[in-house]
């Protein structure tokens, strides 16, 4: 029997078959989870259908921005009305303006400022609050984090800030939630060629760094990150909340 047989879950963040949402959405599939999808906007609608039409014709599949409480609503309300519940829910989203990726983090402007923590941080507490009441036999909620939240990582500049605001936001989601029996984590990931990484600039030396520096003496695969969510999201870590999971070859342990 898999993992997570029987249990309900909604992933946010599959843009194409090289999505970190996409790695997780598979494992858990895999281990028994039944899941709804979301996808961002028009253009991405074929591609989300393309891969989660894979998991029966049945699957559904929602227009989503995580910047519009509107869409978020309507998400759960459908959710609601077909699933009935939910166990399991992934925030796999992120965005800043490319030109705060690139230059000096002094000249990072409100607005991508704003932008930045609006749909990478803030809209993992708005994804929680609307998926809380769905979750009655408790829950785990994952999202994904990356080490410039913590350290200095050259060009990520502004996401490196949004992604401290999102790590914090887990630990207080983790407090507020508690009660309730859901827990709230982060996988913090090694360096992985998607399509929002792209848009960093200097992207292709990053995983060579990692290659060269980390213990494992390598980057880490999309099914290891599949993994990892299956058993964040499996009773496996049921006294595991409000932490955020390295799964980057080890590198964050390194001084050297
Ligand atoms: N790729 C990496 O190296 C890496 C490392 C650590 C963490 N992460 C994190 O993993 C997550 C997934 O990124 P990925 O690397 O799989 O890239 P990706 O481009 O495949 O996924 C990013 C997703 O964010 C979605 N998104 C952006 N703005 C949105 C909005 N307003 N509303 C709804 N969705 C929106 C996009 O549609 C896309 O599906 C992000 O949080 C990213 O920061 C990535």
């Amino acid at each position: 029997m898999g993992l997570l047989e029987g249990k309900l879950g909604i992933v946010f963040g599959v843009a194409n078959k090289r999505s970190i949402a996409w790695a997780i959405a598979q494992a858990w599939h895999r281990e028994g989870a039944k899941l709804a999808f979301t996808y961002q906007g028009e253009r991405l609608k074929d591609n989300v259908e393309e891969l989660a039409g894979t998991f029966g014709a049945d699957t559904l599949i929602l227009p989503c921005d995580v910047t519009s409480d509107e869409q978020v609503r309507n998400v759960f309300g459908t959710v609601k009305e077909s699933f009935g519940r939910l166990d399991l829910l992934l925030h796999s989203v992120a965005f800043a303006p490319r030109e705060a990726l690139e230059g000096d983090f002094l000249n990072t402007s409100r607005e991508a400022f704003r932008i930045a923590h609006d749909v990478s941080a803030y809209s993992l507490i708005g994804l929680a609050r609307e998926a809380a009441p769905l979750m009655d036999q408790g829950g785990s909620i994952v999202a994904m984090s990356y080490y410039g939240a913590e350290k200095v990582i050259p060009h990520y500049n502004v996401m490196g800030v949004a992604k401290a605001s999102l790590e914090a936001s887990t630990r207080y989601l983790a407090y507020s939630l508690g009660k309730r029996k859901i827990r709230v984590n982060c996988i913090s990931a090694g360096p992985m060629n998607t399509l929002a990484a792209r848009g960093i600039a200097g992207f292709g030396d990053m995983l060579k760094h990692y290659e060269a520096h980390s213990p494992l003496g390598r980057n880490v695969e999309p099914s290891e990150l599949g993994h990892t969510g299956a058993f964040l999201a499996s009773d496996g870590a049921a006294a595991i909340t409000g932490q955020v999971l390295y799964v980057d070859c080890g590198y964050q342990i390194m001084g050297m």
